[in-house]
């Protein structure tokens, strides 16, 4: 088997708040393979984006600091790279797609502005290949009258082709990890499914490794080939699509299935899961996931459960998993 594209090792994120330290990410582990998608999954505030924002050392300054681990992009430590040369790696070999668009085009610059800047920095293209190179990547994502749309400004476009548009400049390099954060959730279901489309080629094509973060759990059973499972910043369980999908072991993924209406189903409401989630600052001893869970058991509150391996590649985080 070829070796992962990414390697994150025990990565510890922490944020200082005026309620006391939150381990945001408290050793996770995980690695990509090329043309792979694992989809990261869990409630809000289980760690999902600041796992993220920590490959590419992006997190919130001055609260938060990544304080341990290693992210090994082929190879290469991430955390201890100069942050001269992040610059260079973030866009180059690692891009990242958020939830809001916005958030990553600039609203005074017009649209052409901003694909060229990578080709130009990264590729040193200029003159006529550069705004060759610029339309191709507009049409590469579904944009109709590519050279017209250079022209524009951010705000001159629709939501979903400003999404397409930041595809496009995560292509442009393009990386070896491409990282989605909720990238559909502010376009309406059509332009969803076409968008994530266009994703799924463009990293078949690419032969991207892809971090895919979502609530959508359909969208996980379409996009992704495996699946790591969040709960208060760590990695509960992961294993193969199939795997968790059909046979869920950790009682958070459990719940977190159930908690999703079957199709057909009578009902259209969500079961939510009992209980509140955890308060990341006044973690209890023991199983974070313990207060709400139907199986604890006296030693889930003594003693934090370490990763059990149930084969294939498929893990979880439970004493019920402990092999006999
Ligand atoms: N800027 C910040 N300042 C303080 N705490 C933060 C900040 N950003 C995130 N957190 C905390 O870090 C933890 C992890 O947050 P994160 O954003 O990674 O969650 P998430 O899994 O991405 O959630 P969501 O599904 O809502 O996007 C949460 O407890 C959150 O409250
Ligand atoms: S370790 Fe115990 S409390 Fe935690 S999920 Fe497993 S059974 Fe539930
Ligand atoms: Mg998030």
């Amino acid at each position: 088997m070829s070796p992962p594209v990414i390697d994150v090792r025990e990565l510890k994120t922490h944020i200082v708040t005026r309620w006391g330290t939150i381990k945001a990410v408290d050793g996770v582990s995980f690695t990509v393979a090329e043309g792979e998608t694992l989809g990261l999954v869990g409630e809000s505030g289980s760690g999902k984006s600041m796992t993220c924002l920590s490959i590419l050392r992006l997190v919130p300054r001055p609260a938060a600091r990544i304080v341990g681990g290693q992210v090994l992009l082929d190879g290469d430590d991430l955390l201890t790279q100069s942050e001269r040369q992040m610059q260079r790696i973030r866009g180059k070999r690692v891009a990242m797609i958020l939830q809001d668009p916005m958030s990553s085009l600039n609203p005074v610059f017009s649209i052409g502005m901003q694909v060229r800047e990578p080709l130009v920095s990264y590729h040193g293209l200029s003159g006529k290949a550069l705004a060759r190179r610029a339309v191709e990547l507009l049409a590469a994502v579904g944009i109709s009258s590519p050279a017209a749309r250079l022209r524009a400004y951010p705000h001159q476009l629709s939501g979903g082709m400003r999404q397409r548009v930041v595809g496009a400049m995560a292509i442009s390099a393009p990386p070896r990890l491409l990282i989605a954060d909720e990238p559909t959730t502010s376009l309406d279901l059509t332009i969803q499914a076409q968008y994530l489309r266009l994703l799924k080629d463009l990293q078949e094509r690419h032969r991207l490794a892809m971090i895919f973060v979502t609530h959508n759990l359909g969208i996980v059973a379409k996009m992704c080939d495996r699946v790591a499972v969040m709960y208060a910043g760590r990695i509960v369980e992961a294993g193969p699509v199939e795997m968790i999908f059909g046979a869920p072991r950790h009682p958070y993924t459990r719940a977190l299935l159930e908690s999703v209406p079957r199709l057909g189903a009578q009902t259209e409401w969500l079961t939510a899961i009992e209980g509140q989630p955890p308060d990341l600052a006044a973690l209890p001893p023991g199983c974070a996931f313990a207060p709400r869970c139907a199986h604890a058991m006296e030693r889930c509150r003594a003693e934090e459960p370490s990763e059990f391996s149930l084969g294939a590649g498929h893990t979880s985080r439970c004493w019920l998993d402990r092999p006999a």
